[in-house]
């Protein structure tokens, strides 16, 4: 749809909003792009599809956790062609999937995560024998921060990050537990396992170490590796 219009379209969450006038700008320009019937969301997606790729259930997908998955097809002659949005054929609709879903070789089965913006902004996972970790740290996602001129995804200093590790077949929430990871503030899992048989799960992982400037200013935020 850009390539055809010469020019981005489609919003970026992230990095779009940097001041109150500039994003109403952005955001009356947005509304009278669909009017138009320019841009339209509902038909052909909002996301960017711009943070990852994997192959699922036989099919390619490009992926970026504002949106559903986009397959898409390399054709002969190298050309990339999209095929369109897919939620998997979920009962419960959802709107956004995380851009890194996790397939275990062993058992061949594929792991993935929906959610809402309002929650926390949860970039990875990771999947063990026999349970699932996710990170809820100080990144958070509050829409209403764009109203005062802020990216919608932004640093809470106040919040002490978290572990939730969950069975790995749980219909529910019920079985959450979460454990208090002061300092760890996870980006992307390498990969998780467990030890004593099932008493002790271990993940590798980057940590943003000063997470205050991941996205003001990323050269002075580091990312070590923790385990
Ligand atoms: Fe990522």
């Amino acid at each position: 749809m850009e390539g055809k219009t010469g020019y981005p379209i489609v919003p970026n969450f992230i990095a779009g909003f940097n001041g109150v006038v500039p994003s109403m700008a952005r955001l009356v320009l947005t509304c009278a792009r669909v009017l138009t019937k320019q841009f339209d969301p509902l038909r052909h997606g909002f996301g960017v599809a711009n943070t990852s790729v994997a192959f699922l259930c036989g099919r390619l997908f490009a992926l970026c956790e504002s949106d559903l998955p986009y397959e898409v097809k390399v054709t002969e002659d190298g050309d990339i062609i999209t095929l369109g949005r897919h939620d998997f054929g979920s009962i419960e609709p959802f709107l956004r999937m995380t851009a890194h879903p996790k397939i275990d070789k062993a058992t061949g089965e594929a792991f993935c995560y929906g959610y809402d913006v309002k929650c926390a902004a949860i970039h990875d996972f990771a999947v063990t024998e026999n349970y699932v970790v996710f990170p809820d740290t100080q990144i958070v996602m509050n829409p209403w921060w764009i109203l005062r001129g802020r990216s919608a995804v932004g640093i809470d200093p106040d919040k002490i990050p978290r572990l939730g590790i969950i069975p790995r077949y749980a219909e529910d929430e019920r079985g959450m537990r979460w454990i208090d990871a002061p300092g760890f503030n996870m980006l992307h899992c390498v990969n998780a396992w467990e030890e004593d048989g099932g008493g002790a799960i271990v993940m590798v992982a980057s940590n943003i170490v000063s997470a205050e400037h991941i996205f003001d200013d990323m050269e002075s935020s580091q990312l070590t590796l923790r385990s």
